[in-house]
C-alpha cells in the first residue's frame, strides 16, 4: 500500500530567528508539492516563531519530557509544545539514546506523552556500524520497535523514522538493497506490533538523505520518507529533497 510521504527536516541544535528566513521558501515547496507532508523540526526556542512565521507549515519538536508536569529542570512536556504550536515530535534519536542514555521504554513513554497530547511521534531507531558489521542490524531495530512503539500506535499517531547511526551526518548511506531488506523488516514488525494499523504506520529514512540521493531513496518501497538534519538547513537544499519525494 502506497502511503502518503512526509518529509521532516530535524535542525538538531542549528537554526536562529535569522534563520527562519528559510521556512519561507520551504513553505512555498510544500503547498508546491501537496502530494506530500513536509514538516521542519526546529530547536524548542525557535518552534513558536517558526509557527509565527509560516503557520502554514508543519512545524514539530526534537524530543518531549514523558511526563506532564513537574520537578523535572530544563525539560518540556509535550502540552508546552502543542502550546507552542508543534503538532508532532521526534523522540528517540540516536543521538539522544546516546547523548542522554534514553533507553526504549524512555523513548515510548515519550512516544505516548506525544500522542496523548495530541501529536504526532516520529520514533526514531537504527543500528550501530558495529552491529551492521556483526550482521545484526535487523535484529537490533526489531529489538528497539518492540521496546519503544507504543501499542496503541496508529497510521495518523505514529511514524517511524529508520536511521542508521553510521549514516548520520557521514555522506555514507546504506545501498538500496539494505534500505529495502530493512524497511521490509520493519513493516513486518510494525504488523506484528500493531496488526492492520502496522501497515499504515509511514516508515522514513535518514541519514546523509540529499538532494541528489533523495529521489532514489525515497522510491525504495516501504521508504514512505525522510528525515533529514544537514540538507534540511537550507531552502536551497532541502526543497528539491521535498520535490524528490512528491
Ligand atoms: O534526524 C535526521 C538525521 O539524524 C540525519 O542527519 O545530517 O545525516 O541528514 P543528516
Amino acid at each position: 500500500m502506497a502511503l502518503r510521504k512526509l518529509v521532516a527536516g530535524n535542525w538538531k541544535m542549528n537554526g536562529s530567528i535569522a534563520a527562519l528566513a528559510e521556512l519561507d521558501a520551504i513553505a512555498a515547496a510544500a503547498k508546491a508539492n501537496g502530494n506530500i507532508d513536509v514538516a521542519i523540526c526546529p530547536p524548542f526556542t525557535l518552534i513558536a516563531p517558526a509557527v509565527a512565521r509560516t503557520p502554514e507549515l508543519t512545524i514539530g519538536a526534537q524530543d518531549c519530557h514523558a511526563a506532564a508536569k513537574g520537578a523535572h529542570t530544563g525539560c518540556i512536556s509535550a502540552a508546552m509544545l502543542v502550546e507552542a504550536g508543534a503538532t508532532l515530535a521526534i523522540v528517540g534519536h540516536s543521538e539522544r539514546r546516546a547523548d542522554q542514555h534514553e533507553t526504549d521504554a524512555e523513548v515510548q513513554a515519550k512516544a505516548a506523552a506525544a500522542i496523548a497530547a495530541g501529536m504526532r511521534a516520529i520514533v526514531c531507531v537504527g543500528e550501530t556500524e558495529a552491529e551492521r558489521d556483526a550482521g545484526r542490524a535487523v535484529a537490533v531495530v526489531e529489538g528497539q520497535l518492540d521496546g519503544s512503539i507504543p501499542r496503541d500506535g496508529t497510521g495518523v499517531t505514529l511514524v517511524v523514522a529508520y536511521e542508521p547511526v553510521w549514516a548520520i551526518g557521514t555522506g555514507r548511506t546504506p545501498s538500496v538493497g539494505d534500505v529495502a531488506e530493512m524497511h521490509a523488516a520493519i513493516r513486518a514488525k510494525l504488523g506484528a506490533l500493531l496488526g492492520a494499523e502496522g501497515a499504515k504506520v509511514r516508515i522514513l529514512y535518514g541519514g546523509s538523505v540529499k538532494p541528489d540521493n533523495a529521489k532514489e531513496l525515497l522510491s525504495v518501497a516501504d521508504v514512505d520518507g525522510a528525515l533529514v538534519g544537514g540538507a534540511s538547513l537550507t531552502a536551497a537544499q532541502f526543497v528539491p529533497i521535498i520535490e524528490g519525494g512528491a
